[in-house]
């Protein structure tokens, strides 16, 4: 296997893929748009359209970087290629914001990411509707049309914008319901878009504060746990562990350990 290859040419790769994903989505919610299926539970939802465009990203992924490792949300199972450390492995929520895209809430995305030996790289997140783009490479800074992206610089739990979401289970739902309950008085206030990496993206640029959610999988989390690390922010678990189904919490440094303190009193990993 060769060396592995820059962040930016994978970006690069990435942001043509996932534009071309987008573009796919946003033609078929215009033909209208039905469930064709339930994963977990009656509410999690999957559309032809999440597994028309997961088809599409694996079919250019494979086209332009064929042997690499790819990961999707649909068709997790396959995947197949090379690990190691110059492996390269593509993580693809084909639409993350499934129920929104259901709705014609606009507010869903491509979501893309290249890991480099199990490392995060690069990674695109663009919203379907808008054509909102966020990028971002390790150590290259996170970006949005052209805009290099920073995060809040507030310091005040109480002064803080939260987003979060909730699982498709009922009794995890209920556990993270319990936890909003608590955690509301001592924040500015809550905001539950429906799009995990949309929220990470929303973090980097100050749209929202902060953004904390149990339950979240891979392809949630890759591309944009990326750009909003980029824009500042800290993103990790609880009591030092590293962001993941457990616990995800995103946050400007000041504000990270009053968060984390507050959500592991409230036992926000905790729960089904
Ligand atoms: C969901 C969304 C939602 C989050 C859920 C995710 P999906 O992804 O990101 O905001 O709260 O945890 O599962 O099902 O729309 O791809």
């Amino acid at each position: 296997m060769g060396s592995a290859p820059e962040p930016q040419e994978l970006l690069e790769i990435a942001v043509t893929v996932a534009r071309d994903a987008a573009a796919t989505a946003y033609r078929m919610r215009t033909e209208g748009v039905s469930v064709a299926a339930t994963k977990s539970t009656a509410t999690d939802v999957v559309t032809a359209a999440d597994r028309a465009v997961e088809r599409q990203v694996i079919e250019a992924l494979r086209r332009l970087r064929p042997g690499d490792a790819v990961l999707g949300e649909e068709y997790g199972g396959a995947d197949t290629g090379p690990t190691g450390p110059a492996g390269v492995r593509w993580i693809v929520d084909p639409i993350d914001g499934t129920v929104n895209y259901l709705y014609d809430i606009p507010h869903s995305a491509v979501s893309l990411a290249a890991e480099v030996g199990g490392v995060v790289v690069a990674g695109v997140v663009r919203n379907v509707t808008t054509g909102e783009e966020w990028t971002a490479t390790a150590g290259g800074g996170a970006w949005r049309d052209g805009r290099r992206l920073r995060c809040s610089t507030e310091t005040d739990l109480g002064q803080t914008l939260v987003a979060t979401g909730f699982g498709y289970d009922p009794k995890r739902r209920a556990h993270q319901a319990r936890v909003v309950t608590e955690l509301i008085p001592h924040v500015r206030d809550i905001r539950r878009l429906g799009a995990a990496s949309l929220d990470l993206c929303f973090a980097a640029e100050g749209r929202v504060d902060a953004y904390y959610e149990k339950g979240l999988a891979a392809w949630d989390l890759a591309a944009g746990g990326l750009v909003a690390t980029e824009a500042g922010l800290r993103v990790g678990g609880l009591a030092g562990a590293e962001p993941g189904p457990d616990l995800v919490i995103a946050a400007p440094p000041a504000l990270f350990a009053p968060l984390h303190d507050r959500l592991a009193d409230l036992d926000a990993s905790g729960g089904p």
